[in-house]
């Protein structure tokens, strides 16, 4: 039970950067679990993942996009709002921790994950 209140944590106090910056896009648009499937297949590690999305997020471009062309064709990359270093950093941080948080519940209820899995993999292609 503490384990689980402790992992929760950070979800209730923490995510103010993508809350006050990301959300009103990213609760609709691009969801957060997308962007991060693919930066994880691409980048492999978190160090990677965070430095290339904050590099994205400082200077957006078509380059730097990790989004399959469909995709990059409808959203243009490159007019991506752009942030400080320092707000996008701590919004790619926070974005690892919550994504890292919920793919761990996720485990824990199959269902869900099975269905979510192959509606993400499918639109990839
Ligand atoms: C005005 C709406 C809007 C806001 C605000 C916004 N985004 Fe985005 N974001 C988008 C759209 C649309 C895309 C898909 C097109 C693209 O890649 O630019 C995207 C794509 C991304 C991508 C993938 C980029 C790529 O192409 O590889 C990342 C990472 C991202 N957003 C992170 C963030 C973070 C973190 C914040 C807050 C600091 C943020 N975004 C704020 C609309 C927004």
């Amino acid at each position: 039970m503490e384990k689980v209140v402790l992992m929760l944590l950070p979800l209730i106090l923490g995510a103010q950067i993508l809350k006050h910056h990301c959300d009103r896009c990213h609760k609709s648009q691009i969801p957060y679990v997308m962007i991060y499937k693919r930066a994880l297949l691409l980048y492999s590690s978190k160090e990677r993942i965070k430095r290339n999305l904050t590099d994205f997020l400082v200077s957006p471009s078509a380059d730097k996009s990790i989004l399959p062309p469909g995709l990059k064709r409808r959203f243009d990359p490159a007019k991506h709002p752009k942030f400080s270093k320092e707000i996008a950093q701590k919004a790619i941080e926070e974005l690892i921790e919550q994504e890292d948080i919920v793919k761990k519940f996720r485990t824990t209820t199959k269902k869900r994950t099975s269905a979510q899995v192959s509606s993400a993999s499918t639109r990839q292609r």
